[in-house]
This record gives C-alpha cells, sequence and structure tokens, in this order.
C-alpha cells in the first residue's frame, strides 16, 4: 500500500519544542443531562491544547468546550434526549454511529433531516437498544468537521456489566496540523480522497498528543477503542499484555485474545477489551501503532504506578456480555444484495454514471468525484435508494472491493452478521456496523432489514466518502 506522506510523529516534527514534562492521557468530560432530562450538546469554534504545553494552542471545533465532546452514558433501553446547539459557522447533523435508532433521529442531512443551520438547534431524543460503545459526530462536511475536533463517545450500559476495576474509554485520533499548530485546511485534497484518505501526523488520545496511560498492577480494566479518525488505521500492540475482545462495534462476541495482542481498528469501529494489567508496580509498557508497516510509532507507554498490587491474580470474573437483541438472520430466505466499490487511485476506473449521467474518470474528477458503487457516484443532492428493500426482510449482503485501498463499510440503523470472507466461512461470529475490507477482499454478510427508513451505506474514510463512496438503501 502506498505511504501517507505525513507520519504521526508525535510532537517532535514541531519546531522549537523543548524537553516538557510526560503528557499523561486526559479523561473525557461527561455529559449530564439538566434537570430537564435533556443533555446540551452545543458545537463551538474553541481553542485546544492538542500538544499538551508542548507547542501552540490550536483552534478547533468542539462540542461543549472539549475534544472529545461529554462522554453521553445511559442504560441499555433508557431514553437519551439531547438538545443540538450548532455554534459553528456551518451547517451541521450529529449522527449517532451505530445506534439502531429510528430513522428521523440518524442525523443524516438531506436523508433524515434537514441540516442544522449555524446558530440552530435539533432535538434527539431515541432509546437505544443495544449496549455498548457507541460514538457521536457531524455528519455534514464530515471530513472537515470531525477534522477540527467534533466526535465524542456514546456509552450504552448493560443493566449488568462485568465486573472491573476501571471503565476506561479511548477516542483515538490523529490531527493534521501545520507547523504553527493551526490545522491543516486541505480538507477536499484530491490526493487524500483519491489515496487512503486525509491521514494526520499527531497521534492523540482523548484528544491530545499524550505519552502515557497511568495504571495500577493487577487491577482489570474494561477498555473501550473507538477510532474516530478521518481515515487512519489504528493496530495498537498492547505486547504482552494479551487483551481479551469482548465486543466490536458495541456488540458482543465470543471473547478471544487476538493474535499478538494486536486490535486492529478502522475509521468508526470500535472495540472493548478486558485488560488485567499483569506487569509490576513501576513498569513501563509501550503501546506500538504498526499499522502502517513503513511509519510505526509508539502510541503511548503503560505506565504502572508503584503502589502495590490490587490483587495478586488477576480477577476470576466473567467477561462474556449479554447479547444484544439482534434479530437472527436465516440465510435459507436471504434475498442478495450486491455491492461493488470501483475507483480511486490505481483502480482503472475509466467511467461512472453521477447525477444519471454516464461520465469519464477526468471529468468525474474535474467534479471532485473518484469513486464509486455498482457503477454509481453518489449524488448527496438526490438521495435516491440504489436498493428497497422490504421490512423485515432478511438481506444477503455481497461487498466486493475492486479498488486498490482498504474501506471500512458502515451501514447506518442496523447491524449485520459476516458470515464469510473471500468464500471463506467467518472464524468466529461478528455482528458489526462498519466492516473493514482489504484490496480486492470479499465480505458476505446477513441481516434483517427490520429499520424502516432510507439509510446511508458508506465508506467511513470520510474523503472517500465525500469523493463518492455512499449509497442509500431504502427499507420500507
Ligand atoms: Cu460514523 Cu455515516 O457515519
Ligand atoms: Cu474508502
Amino acid at each position: 500500500m502506498v505511504e501517507s506522506k505525513i507520519r504521526p510523529s508525535r510532537r517532535s516534527f514541531l519546531l522549537g519544542v523543548g524537553a516538557t514534562g510526560l503528557l499523561s492521557a486526559l479523561p473525557i468530560n461527561s455529559g449530564r443531562a439538566g434537570s430537564d432530562g435533556v443533555v446540551k450538546l452545543s458545537s463551538k469554534p474553541t481553542q485546544f491544547d492538542i500538544l499538551a504545553g508542548a507547542g501552540p494552542i490550536t483552534d478547533v471545533w468542539a462540542y461543549n468546550g472539549r475534544v472529545p465532546g461529554p462522554e453521553l452514558r445511559v442504560r441499555q433501553g433508557e431514553r437519551l434526549r439531547v438538545r443540538f446547539e450548532n455554534g459553528i459557522p456551518q451547517e451541521s447533523t450529529v449522527h449517532w454511529h451505530g445506534m439502531r435508532i429510528p430513522n428521523a433521529m440518524d442525523g443524516v442531512p438531506g436523508l433524515t433531516q434537514k441540516p442544522v443551520p449555524s446558530g440552530g438547534a435539533f432535538d434527539y431524543e431515541f432509546t437505544p437498544p443495544d449496549a455498548g460503545t457507541y460514538w457521536y459526530h457531524p455528519h455534514v462536511k464530515s471530513s472537515e468537521q470531525l477534522g477540527r475536533g467534533l466526535y465524542g463517545p456514546l456509552i450504552i450500559e448493560e443493566a449488568e456489566p462485568p465486573k472491573v476495576d476501571r471503565d476506561v474509554t479511548w477516542v483515538i485520533d490523529d490531527w493534521r496540523i501545520d507547523q504553527n499548530g493551526a490545522i491543516d485546511e486541505s480538507f477536499h485534497d484530491m490526493h487524500d480522497m483519491s489515496h487512503s484518505g486525509r491521514l494526520g501526523n499527531v497521534a492523540a488520545l482523548n484528544g491530545v498528543s499524550s505519552d502515557t496511560f497511568s495504571v495500577r498492577a493487577g487491577e482489570r480494566i474494561r477498555l473501550r477503542l473507538i477510532n474516530v479518525a478521518n481515515a487512519r488505521v489504528f493496530a495498537l500492540n498492547f505486547a504482552d499484555h494479551e487483551p481479551v475482545v469482548i465486543a466490536l462495534d458495541g456488540h458482543p462476541v465470543d471473547p478471544f485474545a487476538p493474535a499478538n495482542g494486536r486490535i486492529v481498528l478502522a475509521s468508526g469501529q470500535r472495540a472493548d477489551l478486558i485488560l488485567d494489567m499483569s506487569g509490576k508496580p513501576g513498569q513501563v509498557t509501550p503501546v506500538v501503532d504498526n499499522y502502517y508497516s513503513r511509519s510505526t510509532y509508539k502510541f503511548l507507554d503503560l505506565v504502572y504506578d508503584n503502589k502495590q498490587p490490587i490483587r495478586e491474580i488477576p480477577l476470576d470474573a466473567p467477561v462474556r456480555l449479554p447479547s444484544n437483541p439482534l434479530a437472527e438472520p436465516s440465510m435459507a430466505d436471504a434475498k442478495p444484495m450486491a455491492l461493488s466499490i470501483s475507483g480511486g487511485a490505481m483502480g482503472g476506473m475509466r467511467e461512472a454514471r453521477f447525477k444519471g449521467k454516464s461520465m469519464g474518470i477526468r471529468e468525474l474528477v474535474g467534479l471532485g468525484k473518484v469513486w464509486a458503487i455498482n457503477g454509481e457516484v453518489f449524488d448527496p443532492t438526490s438521495g435516491a435508494p440504489m436498493f428497497t428493500v422490504k421490512k423485515g426482510s432478511t438481506q444477503r449482503l455481497v461487498i466486493s472491493n475492486e479498488t486498490s485501498w482498504p474501506h471500512p463499510m458502515h451501514l447506518h440503523g442496523h447491524a449485520f452478521k459476516i458470515i464469510a470472507r473471500n468464500g471463506k466461512k467467518a472464524e468466529r461470529e461478528i455482528w458489526t456496523d462498519t466492516v473493514f475490507l482489504d484490496p480486492d477482499e470479499q465480505v458476505e454478510a446477513l441481516f434483517v432489514a427490520d429499520n424502516p427508513g432510507d439509510w446511508l451505506f458508506h465508506c467511513h474514510i470520510l474523503e472517500h466518502h465525500e469523493a463518492g463512496m455512499a449509497t442509500v438503501v431504502r427499507v420500507s
């Protein structure tokens, strides 16, 4: 794969950065409902110390004054009410990534609601059916609005969560900033759009370039990882700590320990891990990100404090999560839904249809479009569905990546069960809203289309989405 021109080099690339103290990762603010039961979420330009004192302050856009936005938490089956106030100088919306909620709450402009103008507001209200780790972000000019800092975690708690000492959220991202600490404004760069998307140069944990994360020997942590980057894939290696994956994209899995303690997450994806801190007081364990093999870097160090271990033998409590109430699809009556993805650099796409017209690649590039699904470049101004399926029907989804790039494909309003990759039966049961496909890979999945409405299906590399890699599934 082609390398990014920018490497995540932590803070050292900035001129004039002297030796500063190590910055320990910061926790996320929590979002609390007011006396009326409504959480206020307001997006605004603000200043934020991405570089943690080691460089200039950055002008960002943030929810409630901090990146990430507040962690919203409700119990599974409890109502969540959010008043969104848009204080950025652009239209916006809030999309609740991974939530199987009514279409009118999905936050997609032109499809499920009108965009919220600058200075306007919108009330979101829904009852999450599924427990797990989710997140929220705008669905207008996503590449720019997320790239400037608009995103936050949404945690739906199980009635009885597994017993742990700490429940911790790591929102992982990469910022693209210049020598002056300003957000790089190249949001619609054709190279990014046609290659691997907007990769940043400063890796961040909970918004900030963090050097360390403090742990205590013997403790059990439930670590909720959320990749909110525009495009970057993270492959975090927890060395010999043997994390156990208990959920992917919110949905429980049979707990398993991935090879080499390596967790790969593409944009939009989440993983819930159980981490038993098996090291000794004072120990330092690096967490290395080696997804892009030629730009491996240390994400941060897990630093054990000097306190006595909480316990000598790891906790012997069950970690399996109760399953979410998903309709079980049956292969026997599944209707085929095939998506073949083409385009991008080195993809050989010569033409595609856009706005009802067949266009050559030059013309498309001129319009900022380089990707197609089933030969159609997505037109956000039309939103016409490519697929119309019956409510309650079972769909057999076949996604074929016929490009030279990997893509995390995300379906709104549903979760689907992966049954095969490249014709080979899936090795474990995974329910997901965002499936990551390698170049030339084909994924088969099943889902029951039980949530009525118009749902977006798109690549979560936001620059690919913008350049045409999206479509609409109508469930009626
Ligand atoms: Cu997080 Cu349409 O996406
Ligand atoms: Cu893509």
